[in-house]
């Protein structure tokens, strides 16, 4: 009774209504996974009040479509799985410049390897390691090949795995012909198509190494990761990974990357949420959902992650779109496209 009086009151006065400016909701185009982009746009709106809406689609679709609706697009932020589609955005100037306490928040001590953007208009938010999962029954460790170009040469017949329309490959051929050069990547996808076995998805290329379909294949390492847990262990599955190292290219890590877009009306609140994913809080929510790593020391992965220092990632530049569209050259002159 006293309670209904004191809300009849409120509505008289008007008093139902929040104070202060209300907060828009914001749209996010995502590449990423959606465990990932669900977990952090979750924890963010919790604390925030803002609305999250994700549409989903590879990084490339998105991007493309970005590029098409320009300033008109509906999105306010795009993530990306990889670098190369957030550099065509930020060559054709549709990304906003991102204040520089966020730009700065992943290159912490131990991760200067981690691309910058050279106009601040993006920020990588997590690592991806190019790994090889092998099958310990069809194959031991130490047969493995040590360098990734090895596995283009016939000793690998139908014994190598590799999925060539990821987008992740499209990444390492990048790499490789950033370390090495164009004839060198066009000789390993020529030897690979010859000699390897084509998949359509990472997650199928490791489901056929977990059946013992194919003793190995490259891929991403969090697909395995994702797979331990969902089987409930280590234990429970068959396969294992392969780190290649000693900053050889199939060492490579790639990074998913966020950014604002110029066309975004709602500016204030996707920086908002583009600092919350590179905030300690942000980190640690995709980390406990993804087997990327994260980039920041003060986060830890709640996946059993081969340390980041470890790796021996090799220094890649930071490329250009042109180099992208370059090693898309390349495997179509492979015939892997
Ligand atoms: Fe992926």
């Amino acid at each position: 009774m006293a309670l209904n009086k004191v809300m009849g009151w409120a509505v008289a006065l008007g008093l139902t209504c929040a104070a202060g400016p209300a907060l828009a909701d914001i749209t996010i185009y995502s590449g990423q996974h959606k465990a990932g982009t669900d977990a952090v746009a979750k924890a963010f709106t919790e604390k925030t009040g803002i609305q999250v809406n994700v549409k989903k689609g590879s990084s490339e679709q998105m991007a493309g479509q970005l590029a098409e609706e320009g300033e008109r697009t509906p999105a306010d932020v795009f993530w990306a799985e990889q670098t190369s589609p957030m550099l065509m955005l930020s060559q054709k100037g549709l990304l906003v410049k991102l204040p520089e306490n966020v730009v700065q928040a992943m290159h912490g001590e131990g991760y200067d390897a981690v691309p910058k953007a050279e106009n601040q208009d993006w920020v990588a938010t997590s690592g991806r390691a190019r790994v090889v999962a092998y099958n310990p029954d069809l194959i031991k460790e130490e047969e493995l090949a040590t360098s990734v170009l090895d596995y283009a040469k016939p000793e690998w017949k139908g014994r190598i795995g590799f999925v060539p329309t990821s987008g992740a490959f499209l990444e390492q051929i990048i790499g490789m012909t950033d370390m090495l050069d164009e004839e060198t990547a066009l000789n390993w996808l020529l030897g690979l198509k010859d000699n390897g076995k084509q998949y359509a998805k990472n997650s199928v290329a490791l489901a056929a190494v977990e059946r013992g379909e194919i003793p190995a294949a490259l891929i991403n390492n969090y697909y395995w990761h994702n797979m331990v847990r969902e089987q409930g262990g280590l234990d429970k599955v068959k396969s294992r990974l392969n780190f290649i190292g000693h900053e050889d290219p199939g060492a490579m890590m790639t990074y998913a990357t966020i950014a604002v877009l110029n066309g975004s009306d709602n500016q204030d609140e996707a920086v908002k949420f583009v600092e919350y994913a590179v905030s300690q809080e942000g980190q640690q929510a995709f980390a406990n959902e993804r087997a990327e790593y994260p980039l920041r020391a003060d986060v830890q992965s709640s996946f059993d992650l081969k340390p980041y220092k470890e790796i021996g990632a090799p220094k890649t530049s930071v490329t250009t779109f042109e180099d992208k569209e370059k090693a898309a050259r390349l495997l179509e002159k492979a015939g892997l496209k």
